[in-house]
């Protein structure tokens, strides 16, 4: 599954790109709005730092809104992914931008069907937002897994599932076994992916033994 980053803080991408962890990016409106930057510089110097695919949403939410924006947003470098919503307008959108050559995701996906149409739209990506559908009662991992079996059912479905609203370290896990191609993370959650409380206890008893020894490694 390839990762990449839910986030438009420049500083967070920077380290994790840094550690080779990043496939690319994903950013929305609330989270431009949290970094109060100028959008289209904040997207330019992101796509500079990771040449994987960043995403960029319009905030049209007509047709040709949706059309002109996107195509603004896709020349501010090659890997901007312009992000719609998953409404009609969205895949009109969609098809036309894609018919330019642009990556597009698309987004605010809640129901397998809205997927296969988004698929059918020719989306590169979809984004089912896993978490938001768990804040409303419902399993957001079963929405990844009807996604999954039914773009598998179609060789002609290329579209891939980027998995989104993850809010924890058991949401990464359920995409990667259900088989999201992408898996969107905070950088809080993609950093506590390391961790584990046995690992911290046998690196800590470890290091009281070479202790003993009074060896350096040098
Ligand atoms: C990313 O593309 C989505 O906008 C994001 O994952 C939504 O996450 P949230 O539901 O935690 O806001």
């Amino acid at each position: 599954m390839k990762f990449f980053v839910d986030t438009a803080d420049v500083a967070e991408i920077k380290e994790l790109a840094a550690l080779g962890l990043l496939d690319g990016v994903t950013t929305n409106p609330s989270l431009v709005a949290k970094a109060g930057r100028d959008f289209k510089g904040l997207i330019a110097e992101i796509c500079e730092i990771v040449p994987g695919p960043v995403s960029a949403e319009v905030a049209a939410t007509d047709y040709e809104g949706m059309l002109s924006e996107g195509r603004i947003l896709a020349k501010i470098a090659k890997n901007v992914t312009v992000k719609v919503p998953l409404t009609w307008d969205g895949l009109k959108a969609c098809r036309a931008l894609t018919g330019d050559g642009t990556m597009v995701n698309v987004t605010l996906c809640f129901s397998a069907n809205q997927a296969l149409l988004a698929a059918k739209a020719g989306a590169t990506f979809i984004s089912p937002f896993v978490g938001r559908l768990d804040d409303i009662s419902l399993d957001g991992s079963d929405l990844l897994r009807e996604i999954r079996v039914i773009y598998d059912n179609y060789d002609d479905l290329t579209t891939q599932i980027l998995a989104a609203s993850l809010r924890t370290v058991n949401h990464v896990k359920e995409a990667a076994l259900i088989g999201a191609d992408v898996g969107t993370v905070p950088p809080g959650v993609l950093k506590a992916l390391v961790k584990h409380p046995l690992t911290d206890k046998g690196l800590e008893m470890f290091l009281a033994d070479w202790k003993k020894t009074g060896q350096k490694i040098a």
